[in-house]
């Protein structure tokens, strides 16, 4: 297949965009860089030995966007660019809405024109809201999130099935991911993220490496069997074989919209995270036990049953070689692709 992979550039969109390549695709990438560098897309052809067309480009610039679908005889796209810091989407929620709304709605305006009907959109599990019972079921409704960011998850997973079922051509996939981390091995690509992480295991690779003095463990009090938050992570390398399982699931199939969890189905705590890690990269990773952070839940992950019984796909990746992977590409590149 001839896919277009917009926030190719990203933290999951380069591990995808080598696993596309790898299982026989041809891919090409649009991304604006305003969270990514066109380095990793330039090792991604190292690796693979393939070269891959990058396009410089904002969704929301239509009139480009439409030009470059046409002739080109893409057979499907995997959206990922997106804006995606919680914090940072509710201080700028007009940004927020604006771009990945927007960029969206571009997308498949675009996309209508030039003929291409097949889609595969990044989601969250953020979309369970604070309501849903674990572990998160796809057919839970109705969808809400706490945040901006999330909210444009649910938003735009909204307009796909409205879409889906206003024009029976369309066939949407709709991944829900869960806690994405880790690295490919070969340590040349991985997240790269700009300033201090949200996220846990960027900012305990970067206490690792130096760059940052300690962690704060948000919460010791959770009703866990150690008090700190379950999250279901799951290795970047599975959830991107997740994605190439759904593009040909959509090839094969009559669906015109349907949602599938990538996520291994396991909880694992703060606390296990760093051991984890500490044993993986013999590094010892000063910690405190602070406050909650606002918004966060006791306890997320998947059934990932659907995605097993109709995606073929599983998640076989565990926490110890997450973060092994993770501490490749970050002990490689101190400072990601800048270093
Ligand atoms: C977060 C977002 C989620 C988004 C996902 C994308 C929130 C509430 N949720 O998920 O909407 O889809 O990122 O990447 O922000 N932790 C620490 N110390 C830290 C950082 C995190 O203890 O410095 C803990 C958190 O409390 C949480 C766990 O580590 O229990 C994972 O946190 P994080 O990596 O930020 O992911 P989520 O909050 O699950």
């Amino acid at each position: 297949m001839k896919i277009l992979v917009t926030g190719g550039a990203g933290y999951i969109g380069s591990h995808a965009v080598l696993a596309l390549v790898e299982h026989g695709h041809e891919v090409e990438v649009v991304d604006n860089f305003v969270n990514s560098s066109p380095e990793s897309i330039r090792r991604v052809e190292r690796l693979a030995g393939v070269s891959v067309p990058l396009h410089e480009l904002d969704l929301r610039a239509e009139a480009e966007l439409t030009a470059l679908f046409e002739g080109a005889g893409y057979d499907s796209v995997i959206h990922f660019a997106g804006l995606k810091a919680v914090g940072e989407s509710v201080a700028k929620p007009l940004e927020y809405y604006g771009n990945n709304l927007e960029g969206t709605l571009s997308l498949l305006r675009a996309m209508r024109a030039g003929g291409t009907r097949q889609l595969v959109f990044s989601s969250s599990a953020t979309v369970y809201g604070d309501r849903a019972p674990v572990p998160y079921v796809e057919d839970f409704e109705p969808l809400d999130a706490t945040n901006p960011y999330g909210l444009t998850k649910v938003m735009i997973e909204r307009i796909l099935m409205d879409l889906a079922a206003a024009d029976p051509s369309w066939r949407i996939g709709i991944l829900r991911y869960f806690n994405p981390v880790g690295a490919h091995p070969s340590g040349d690509i991985g997240e790269d993220p700009a300033g201090i992480p949200n996220n846990l295991t960027p900012f305990i690779a970067q206490v690792a490496v130096g760059r940052r003095e300690s962690l704060t463990v948000f919460g010791g009090d959770y009703p866990t069997a150690d008090g700190t938050c379950l999250r279901d992570y799951i290795h970047v390398t599975d959830l991107v074989e997740g994605h190439v399982a759904a593009l040909e699931y959509l090839a094969a199939h009559e669906v015109s919209c349907r949602a599938w969890n990538l996520g291994t189905g396991t909880g694992t705590s703060v606390l296990e995270v760093i051991a984890a890690f500490e044993r993986a990269s013999g590094v010892k990773i000063p910690y405190t036990v602070g406050p909650r952070r606002a918004g966060d839940l006791p306890a997320s992950y998947a059934d990932a049953q659907r995605a097993q019984a109709e995606l073929g796909w599983v998640a076989t990746r565990g926490i110890e070689e997450m973060c092994a992977d993770l501490w490749r590409w970050q002990s490689q590149n101190p400072h990601g692709f800048g270093s």
